[in-house]
Formats: structure tokens, C-alpha cells, sequence
């Protein structure tokens, strides 16, 4: 197929609307830097680091949520012989929050690595999580910072889900009981 076949086929046409999205996200050097509300809740996130089991990926994740009356609620990776019967620590964190404390919205989530290796100094969360933070946070109509880092290199801070999952799946018509 020649270049000007391959245009008409799958390229631009006529009826084309070309669109590009942003996304926003704030860097920090380090812990110091951050505000101490970011920094009181990723420090809980490193804590979590130490609760991890992680015997077959051997990377050990942390994680902390803060709601809306102040409770910290932490989680960590949980993996299981069975891999996929396994969860990541964002997730571990959100889902025990929202089983614990139905009413309370989520304000932020952090999450963290060891920072042993340069390699896993940035760590943000997987699909899967991005999703699940999606839903809550359509769920209670408001978004979550969500602070990323290790503690060593960068920290970046989303405002919301939306800049870490831009076109999520979702489904606004149905109702949560
Ligand atoms: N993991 C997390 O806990 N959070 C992430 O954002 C990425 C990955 C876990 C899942 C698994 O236990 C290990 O890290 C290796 O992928």
C-alpha cells in the first residue's frame, strides 16, 4: 500500500477533529518540598513499605490514604503464589478504606518504593489502580491528590485521577447502592 492509499484508508480525512489533552502534574525534588499535608501522608506510604508481601516480585510498595475526617488508612502489596490473585498496595489501601469507612471521602492517596534501586525511584500507579481510583472518585464526586515518589528522586502530585487516566472507563448512568 502506497503512502497516499494508506491516508485514505486509516489517515486524516476531511472529517477529522484533531484533539490533544494536557495533563498536569507537580514535581518535587524532595520530601522537604512538598506541603506538609502531602508529606504527612506519603511519609505514612513509606511506612507502609515495611507491612509489604512481595515474595515473588520482591518489590516492595507501600501505600496511604487520607480521609476526610483525618484517618490514615495504609495498605501495601499482597501477592499470592497464584499471581493474579494478588493486589497492588493503592489498591489494598483504597478498597480497605472505602470497606472501613464508606462515608468518608478519599482526600489522597500516596504510594512509594524502596528507593534501592534507581531504576523504581518513580513509581505511579498501574492501569488497574488508575481505574479503581477513577471509580471512587466518581463515586464520591470529588477527586484525590495522589502523591507518587520513593523518597528518593522525584515526587510528582496529580490533583486528580483524571491526569493519570485520561478516557477511563466509565459508566455515569449507574447507580451505586
Ligand atoms: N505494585 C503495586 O503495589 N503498585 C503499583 O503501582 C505497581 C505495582 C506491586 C504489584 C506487585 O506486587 C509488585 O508491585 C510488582 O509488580
Amino acid at each position: 500500500m502506497c503512502l497516499s492509499d494508506f491516508c485514505l484508508t486509516f489517515g486524516q480525512n476531511i472529517f477529522m477533529k484533531k484533539n490533544e489533552i494536557s495533563i498536569s502534574v507537580s514535581e518535587f525534588e524532595n520530601l522537604d518540598e512538598l506541603a506538609k499535608g502531602d508529606r504527612d501522608i506519603f511519609k505514612q506510604a513509606q511506612k507502609s513499605i515495611l507491612t509489604a508481601y512481595a515474595p515473588y516480585s520482591k518489590f516492595a510498595v507501600g501505600a496511604a490514604v487520607l480521609l476526610e475526617n483525618g484517618k490514615v488508612v495504609n495498605g501495601s502489596n499482597q501477592e499470592n503464589m497464584a499471581y493474579p490473585s494478588g493486589l497492588c498496595a493503592e489498591r489494598v489501601a483504597l478498597l480497605a478504606a472505602r470497606s472501613n469507612y464508606p462515608d468518608q471521602k478519599v482526600i489522597a492517596l500516596a504510594v512509594s518504593t524502596t528507593d534501592s534501586d534507581v531504576k523504581t525511584s518513580l513509581l505511579t500507579p498501574c492501569g488497574a489502580c488508575r481505574q479503581v481510583i477513577h471509580e471512587v472518585e466518581e463515586d464520591q464526586i470529588s477527586g484525590m491528590r495522589i502523591i507518587c515518589g520513593s523518597g528518593k528522586g522525584p515526587i510528582l502530585v496529580f490533583e486528580n485521577g483524571d491526569q493519570l487516566l485520561p478516557f477511563s472507563f466509565s459508566q455515569p448512568t449507574l447507580k451505586t447502592i
